[in-house]
């Protein structure tokens, strides 16, 4: 299952589904139901997963798109099966089961109720049994292991109730990478699809290469003399005579604002600092004293020199926080990965 919930982690949700279809993904996954709408409309017909707790009201919807929903409570099952009595419809769903993440899903001692709750609403299709890992992306590996023994020991405990094939599928990223006896029947991994790893100081063999890169241009270049302050609040000062780049990119297209003072960006190869406040549609660079370059030159922003797990750890956040930041503002270009090869 190639998990592209949120834009495919800011990548494009469109693109990258209908590239990890041609790859061979079977089974795409996603948090809202209308994310799963949108690849529907799109034309996608790959069986779609929908990860989330669902309001009652968007359960048609799930019908009419032949989505196929989590179910994580008694609650729900109750709703649900008051909400298709009467009806042909069948629901295609994956109960998922709590092991130790304590977000949604089933404790392990309430799973065998629930699924002969499921087993017992005609309207109901159960194709998969799911779990999650909390700490796969740590190096202690202890407490995703026990998350890991008791799904198997859920699963023992069901199996024989069932009469039908069904997947059992618990690993993301971090346990792809690093436990490979939780694969089960299907892997869901995420960030890793994307060239990132879960965390900056995540260690695995695994060679990953980051997909995305944010790009901009120099908009203006102007001169500034020593000591002046540069944007917002006054919270850089030049330290000589030096020339100035104005990037047209700023905090709405999710060049966070932590990142004042402290980002670098590429141009020509060569690494400048980011001065001054971030501010909503702009930042500014410091060129130096001696700067040739000019404007409309390209500015990498993340990319190249520049990785978002770099750039993720200097803000102490995720690599997925990076990524999901870059704002629907970003025009978005997609190169296939036949093209690098031939390059
Ligand atoms: C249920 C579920 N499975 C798989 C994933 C993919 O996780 P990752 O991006 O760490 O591979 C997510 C993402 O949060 C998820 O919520």
């Amino acid at each position: 299952m190639a998990v592209v919930k949120a834009n495919a982690y800011g990548h494009g949700e469109t693109e990258v589904a209908r590239t990890a279809i041609e790859c061979g993904c079977e089974y795409l996954g996603v948090a809202f139901i209308e994310e799963g709408i949108r690849l529907r409309q799109a034309g996608i017909t790959s069986p779609i997963l929908v990860f989330g707790a669902h309001l009652p009201e968007y359960i048609n919807a799930a019908l009419e798109h032949d989505l196929e929903i989590t179910i994580t409570s008694f609650g729900q099952i109750e709703v649900l099966s008051q909400q298709l009595q009467g009806k042909r419809s069948i629901l295609k769903t994956h109960l998922k089961v709590d092991t130790g993440m304590h977000r949604v899903g089933f404790l392990g001692e309430h799973t065998r109720a629930a699924l002969e709750k499921i087993l017992e609403i005609p309207q109901f299709k159960l194709l998969g049994v799911y779990s999650h890992f909390a700490t796969s992306d740590e190096e202690d590996q202890s407490y995703a292991l026990k998350q890991y023994h008791r799904f198997q020991e859920i699963i023992s405990h069901i199996k024989p109730r069932l009469q039908h094939e069904v997947i059992f599928h618990m690993a993301n990223s971090g346990a792809i990478m690093n436990l490979p006896q939780s694969y089960l029947d299907m892997v869901r991994p995420g960030i890793m699809l994307y060239g990132y790893p879960p965390s900056p100081n995540f260690r695995s063999s695994w060679k990953l290469k980051e997909a995305l890169s944010l790009h901009s241009r120099l908009s203006l270049v102007k001169f500034v003399k020593k000591n002046e302050p540069i944007s917002y609040g006054r919270r850089f000062h030049t330290k000589n005579d030096t020339f100035i780049g104005i990037i047209p990119a700023g905090y709405a297209d999710g060049i966070n604002r932590l990142n004042t003072n402290l980002a670098q960006v590429c141009i020509g190869h060569e690494i400048f600092p980011l001065v001054g406040t971030v501010c909503m549609d702009m930042v500014m660079v410091d060129l130096g004293p001696d700067s040739k370059h000019k404007e409309g030159e390209d500015v990498i922003i993340y990319g190249s020199r520049i990785s978002v797990t770099q750039v993720a750890e200097r803000l102490q956040t995720i690599p997925y926080e990076i990524t999901c930041s870059v704002s629907a503002r970003v025009p978005r270009i997609h190169y296939s990965y036949h093209s690098e090869e031939k390059e």
